[in-house]
């Protein structure tokens, strides 16, 4: 793994790698006969665009990939057209590259070759099969680390909640736990009451009896170490509950437990490259249905944290669930809390499909994580916790209410929720993510995608790396 990631071989064919600018100093370099084979294809030079170059007899003798394209992303993205442009075969870059563009071609192509073909072999076995042998002076365990965390997340996501209840979610959080040693506990179903977690047993509470709602933790690392805690919310379906969500919006409902799914990733980059730190992964996992057992609008709730909650709105759940992993997670008063959600439609009106929202108390730590985006090619974009709203979510009966009467900036409203069940001086960063392409684009395919996890990850190992 990554399979298009091959060893040195005889019979792969170079790839020149170029920038747009240096294109028309190449090509006077070229033969006219190739220069006239490049202008009859139609072939301009364009960031992002391959060439395929002919050799004698018809097959091809290399190619020539334009650095860039992918509307300006940067970084890895500007390598990802080089395998949708490719045809079958084996290549190898032969420019000289830094380790940097090293590492980037390689994720770059590794991302671009994905495809979610758990249900439908067909469109995989017929596909053009191009393979990139590594290159040189690329870090590859690097890139395995974070490709593999990308391919978690993008699978989990698109995994259908008929193949991905609470339950399976659980599951794969064991199997990434039991790889790495880690000790995992899990709490099921009316436990949840048993283990004072009533936030979550009440999102999950209609879904009982088929799907029952649990709690999973898990520990790696040496005890001493810095301690991260990484929350996710794993809603593997929401259908709003009894405040049903419209046809429209309950259509990509499946990636809303994309949180828990980003948990796990960047729990996995961690891991694998043997980060020094005290990592605990706190997953609330639960399916937001509809039955006579669901929790009802004006319930009001209890939490682990002792506040109670009035449910105004059953399909504001994700922060409700949250309420109660946060709250454990402060328990131990880690160094650093980061949690993951795709918590609230706001935030994609406030920043688009693209670019998570950064929630952040402490102002060092989301100046971090900004350059660390930056340097990933992998954006987040900070909102404030403005405390003058909090007044929006008191309840008249309970100490806090799940929704509020106005509907502008409820990405903040949310994130503010959540700010009462983070322990008192912990530093906390929460993302509200969309985690879905909702188009293709080079390296992102459409459907499930990780996003800010890289920069997270990036740095988590500015922090606390040797
Ligand atoms: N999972 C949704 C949020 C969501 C919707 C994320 C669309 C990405 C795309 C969440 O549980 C939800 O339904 N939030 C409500 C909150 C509202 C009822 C206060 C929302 O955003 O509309
Ligand atoms: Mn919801
Ligand atoms: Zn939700």
């Amino acid at each position: 793994m990554p399979n298009c990631l091959i060893d040195p071989s005889d019979t792969a064919l170079p790839v020149e790698a170029i920038h747009e600018e240096a294109y028309d100093s190449w090509l006077a370099a070229q033969s006219a006969g190739l220069q006239s084979w490049l202008s009859s294809t139609g072939f301009k030079g364009k960031g992002g665009q391959t060439a395929v170059l002919p050799g004698a007899e018809g097959a091809a003798a290399g190619a020539v990939y334009i650095i860039g394209g992918n509307e300006e992303r940067g970084g890895l993205w500007a390598w990802s057209g080089l395998w949708d442009g490719l045809t079958a075969g084996e290549y190898h870059i032969v420019s000289e590259l830094s380790a940097e563009d090293a590492y980037d071609a390689a994720m770059g192509f590794a991302l671009a070759a994905y495809r979610f073909d758990r249900y439908h072999k067909a469109d995989a076995d017929n596909q053009d099969a191009a393979f990139l042998v590594w290159p040189e002076g690329c870090d590859q365990n690097a890139v395995r680390g974070a490709y593999g965390a990308t391919v978690l997340v993008r699978d989990l996501i698109n995994t259908p909640a008929s193949d991905l209840g609470p339950a399976e979610l659980a599951a794969a959080a064991k199997e990434l736990a039991d790889a790495s040693g880690a000790a995992y506990h899990e709490v099921v179903g009316v436990d949840l009451i048993r283990e004072d977690f009533p936030a979550v047993y009440a999102v999950g509470r209609g879904a009982e009896d088929s799907r029952a709602p649990r709690l999973v933790e898990f520990t790696w690392g040496r005890e001493e170490a810095p301690s991260v805690t990484l929350v996710g919310k794993g809603v593997t379906f929401d259908t709003g509950g009894l405040d049903i969500k419209p046809a429209s919006a309950m259509k990509l409902m499946k990636k809303d437990m994309g949180g828990a799914a980003h948990a796990l990733g960047l729990a996995s980059m961690v891991m694998a490259s043997k980060l020094d730190v005290r990592l605990r992964v706190v997953i609330a996992a639960v399916e937001n249905s509809v039955s006579g057992g669901a929790m009802r609008p004006q319930d009001v709730i209890g939490t682990r944290k002792g506040l109670s909650v009035e449910i105004g709105n059953t399909d504001a759940e994700g922060r409700v669930i949250l309420a109660d992993a946060l709250a454990l997670a402060s328990e131990d008063h880690p160094d650093l809390i980061l949690d993951f959600a795709t918590l609230t439609g706001a935030a994609r009106v406030a920043l688009g499909a693209e670019i998570p929202a950064l929630f952040c108390n402490d102002d060092a730590l989301a100046e971090d994580i900004f350059q660390a985006s930056q340097r990933t090619a992998d954006p987040l974009w900070r909102l404030p916790l403005h405390g003058p709203y909090n007044k929006q979510t008191k309840s008249k009966i309970a100490d806090l209410r799940n929704d509020t009467d106005s509907s502008y900036g409820g990405a903040i409203m949310a994130a503010l929720f959540l700010e009462n069940f983070v322990g008192e001086g912990i530093s906390w960063a929460h993302v509200d993510l969309m985690g879905w392409n909702l188009a293709a684009q080079p390296g992102k395919p459409e459907g499930g995608e990780a996003m800010s996890m890289r920069a997270m990850f990036d740095a988590l190992a500015n922090r606390f790396g040797s």
